[in-house]
């Protein structure tokens, strides 16, 4: 049985990453080469000939065709073999997996299971990646570490209080209780944390300007097993949303993508969206570089982590608590998921 869950949609790259050059890239432990055929469509073929196992990533793209390095096989966009040097025939069952995928909101989303169920209309919404209402900061973290260490990091921010210090976390994210809700169909974890009259850490007041106290909203939602988004909402405090809008506040959406490379990889494409200060490109830079921060603390420590789970023997006990609700709901639902 594979470790990941198969028959879902995960974000396999950024939509400037597949071109006209091969890319090679492991995704719920399968390689897989991506390109774009001459009309800009991405492909996406497993990474390994037919013929003796050669990555076709080593190859050449000839117009729309990969041709295999080692003897010269040439594979479609189909991933079906049309060439075999030395002889006439091309045996019937010379071909590659292709995967199918979804090129929307500046990701390429890639179905690894079962082809017959890729469905288009499963793909989660992530539109303010690419949406004139909003700005957007990104970035992929390639993470050394297994996939549920991720879910775990993503899923309690009370994180931010201590190993966030001084960039974006403050004493009260951990004070302050939060709710967690699963939906009914089993499809979603939330949790929220709202928190009034709060310190303004650096990552919102050298982008918003705006100056303790504010109000600070955390809405989080998951979808298991592969997008994560951080709804937030900072304002002055006292500022309420009225019924025509929310005007005096800013909001920001912080963005994972997580794919598992391996079973002790994880790809993490992330982006900051905003809906302030839309044109301004120190704002750009500045969340950009705050959150990359952000990101690395979060990679160094799950480093760590990683070769401390990897070494334990299998059964140690960990010790949950109150801040552990939102990561257990997700544990359980990736379980069902498997
Ligand atoms: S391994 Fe690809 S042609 Fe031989
Ligand atoms: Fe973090």
């Amino acid at each position: 049985m594979s470790a990941f869950p198969q028959n879902y949609w995960y974000v396999a790259a950024w939509s400037n990453e597949v071109g006209r050059q091969l890319l090679s890239r492991t995704i719920c432990g399968e390689p897989v080469v991506f390109y774009r055929t001459n009309d800009g469509r991405p492909v996406a073929l497993a990474d390994r000939c037919v013929h003796r196992r050669y990555p076709l990533s080593l190859g050449k793209l000839d117009g729309d065709q990969i041709e295999c390095g080692y003897h010269g096989f040439v594979f479609d966009c189909s991933g079906a073999c049309t060439f075999v040097p030395g002889q006439d025939r091309v045996p019937r069952t010379a071909r590659v997996p292709r995967y199918q995928l979804v090129e929307r909101d500046k990701w390429i989303w890639i179905w690894i299971g079962d082809q017959s169920k890729a469905d288009p209309a499963l793909v989660p919404d992530a539109h303010w990646l690419d949406d004139p209402e909003w700005a957007s900061v990104e970035d992929l973290a390639y993470s050394p570490f297994r996939y549920g260490l991720l879910v775990d990091n993503l899923m309690d921010l009370s994180h931010e209080t201590y190993l966030h210090a001084g960039l974006i976390g403050t004493p009260e994210i951990a004070r302050t209780p939060f709710t967690t809700e699963v939906d009914h169909e089993g499809k979603r974890v939330s949790f929220s944390r709202h928190m009034a009259a709060v310190e303004c850490p650096p990552f919102y007041e050298r982008t918003t300007g705006f100056t303790t106290p504010i109000d600070r909203w955390q809405d989080v939602e998951f979808q298991p097993p592969a997008f994560w988004v951080n709804n937030v909402r900072v304002a002055p405090h006292g500022v309420v949303p009225t019924p025509d809008g929310d005007k005096g506040a800013a909001h920001v959406k912080i963005i994972h993508g997580l794919t598992p490379e391996t079973e002790n990889s994880t790809w993490d494409f992330w982006a900051v969206t905003r809906d302030f200060a839309l044109d301004d490109e120190s704002v750009s830079h500045t969340l950009l570089t705050l959150n990359q921060e952000v990101v690395q603390q979060d990679l160094d420590a799950l480093t760590v982590l990683e070769k401390v789970v990897a070494s334990e023997p299998p059964g140690t006990q960990e010790l949950s608590v109150a801040i552990d609700a939102g990561g257990l709901a997700a544990r359980e639902m990736l379980r069902k998921l498997l």
